[in-house]
């Protein structure tokens, strides 16, 4: 196949993941696996509030389990990062008029912006804002799950339309899901891209929903991967802010911006919905994360040449994987999901053996592996390590089967 050349195995274990060969996880496997899942609370818990383990041992793996920017953040952003590290020992101070600039950016008000500490904070506030006992959440399953988690935790429920069978998201079926129980709603979400598929709803269907949803229905639209998508069948969602619907688009610095660790994210909605959800607010960002936000919104050109090396990268890896007899879904993201024909969870441990983190699993798609865009040399080696878990014709490692 025409991976890039894998990196020896040799060189990788004689790395310091090496150490760690044992199938019991260690702290800092646990943290990675912890990153971006539901659990993630729980899990940094259980390990005494911390998340520790060596960065030698953290960097030795192929990280592609957990959706992020392989690239790191380019040099505009870590230069205005830099800068405002003077900043660090102060409570106020310039911001880079961070609010404005994004609502420049979308042609809206600063009234309409909100910013959290990550777009997930900003996922878990809404929870907080509109779901109590009596009030459940709408939404698609599978999808990024920190949502239907949070309504688990408000001591709530969510209800969950399946995909359909070729992994689109189900519009007809979510609308009617919210009114059927109406009352007992407290709001909708929708990924878009859909997060594990890729796949995007659209603009058709969008605003299909939008029109048949009860027009006092809040409805979060999380746009966490926008900038890698390259379908003109995509539009996002924030005009409809504009028109006055109770829509909240969620956006992250963490994806096209590289900005994960740093922590940074926002949502666009009506005056009214982000007044209310500024009163659950629990985080706050930090002052050089909101430099680095500028510097981004503003580095178009980074942007650009992130898209275009993610979507070569996972078309390249599809390509591959559709020569050995793999099919991916169609993704939009800086990821994919394959279907490995086979139970997901001990395949995901093999690659976790040969340093090669991948996705958890997505009830109920537990015959496909959701693989992030990483380097090519994360690529080789999860190129390499798939060869070696499902050898041409063979079955090692697993059974086959449907
Ligand atoms: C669909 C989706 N929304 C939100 C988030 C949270 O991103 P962050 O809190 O880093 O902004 C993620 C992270 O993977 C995601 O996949």
């Amino acid at each position: 196949m025409d991976f890039p050349q894998p990196v020896s195995r040799r060189r990788f274990i004689g790395g310091a993941a090496a150490t760690a060969g044992v199938l019991t996880l260690t702290p800092s496997e646990l943290a990675l696996w912890a990153q971006g899942t539901p659990n993630a609370p729980a899990i940094a818990q259980a390990q005494g509030g911390q998340q520790r383990g060596s960065d030698a041992e953290y960097d030795a793996f192929a990280k592609l389990g957990n959706n992020e920017n392989c690239y790191g953040p380019p040099e505009s952003v870590i230069q205005a990062m830099t800068k405002a590290f003077k900043y660090a020992n102060r409570y106020g101070y310039p911001d880079g008029n961070i609010t404005q600039e994004i609502a420049d950016h979308h042609g809206v008000k600063t009234e309409n912006v909100l910013l959290g500490a990550g777009s997930g904070e900003l996922l878990d506030v809404v929870g907080l804002t509109f779901l109590d006992a009596t009030k459940k959440v709408v939404g698609s399953d599978p999808s990024y799950g920190s949502v239907y988690q949070q309504a688990t935790t408000i001591k709530t429920e969510a209800i969950r339309v399946p995909l359909l069978a070729d992994y689109r998201q189900d519009i007809p079926a979510l609308i009617k899901a919210t009114k059927t129980h109406y009352r007992d709603v407290g709001f909708v979400y929708v990924c878009n891209p859909n997060n594990p598929t890729g796949q995007i709803i659209p603009k058709k269907e969008m605003k299909h929903l939008l029109n048949e949803l009860p027009e006092d229905m809040p409805v979060l639209i999380d746009e966490a991967y926008h900038h890698f998508v390259d379908n003109s069948d995509y539009e996002t969602s924030v005009p409809m802010v504009l028109e006055g619907k109770p829509v909240i688009i969620a956006r992250t610095f963490s994806k096209i911006a590289a900005l994960a660790g740093m922590r940074l994210g926002y949502v666009i909605s009506t005056p009214e919905i982000i007044r209310k959800m500024r009163a659950h607010q629990t985080g706050t960002v930090n002052a050089v994360v909101k430099w680095g936000g500028v510097a981004a919104l503003k580095d178009t050109a980074s942007q650009a040449d992130v898209k275009q090396k993610v979507i070569a990268s996972r078309k390249q890896a599809v390509k591959e994987l559709k020569s050995l007899g793999y099919e991916s879904i169609p993704s939009e993201g800086n990821f994919f999901m394959v279907h490995i024909k086979r139970p997901v969870q001990p395949v995901i441990a093999e690659f976790r053996k040969k340093g090669v983190i991948v996705g958890r699993p997505f009830p109920p798609m537990l015959e496909h592996l959701r693989v992030s865009v990483g380097t090519n040399e994360e690529m080789a080696r999860f190129a390499s390590a798939f060869r070696e878990i499902f050898p041409a014709g063979g079955t090692a490692g697993g059974k086959s089967g449907s």
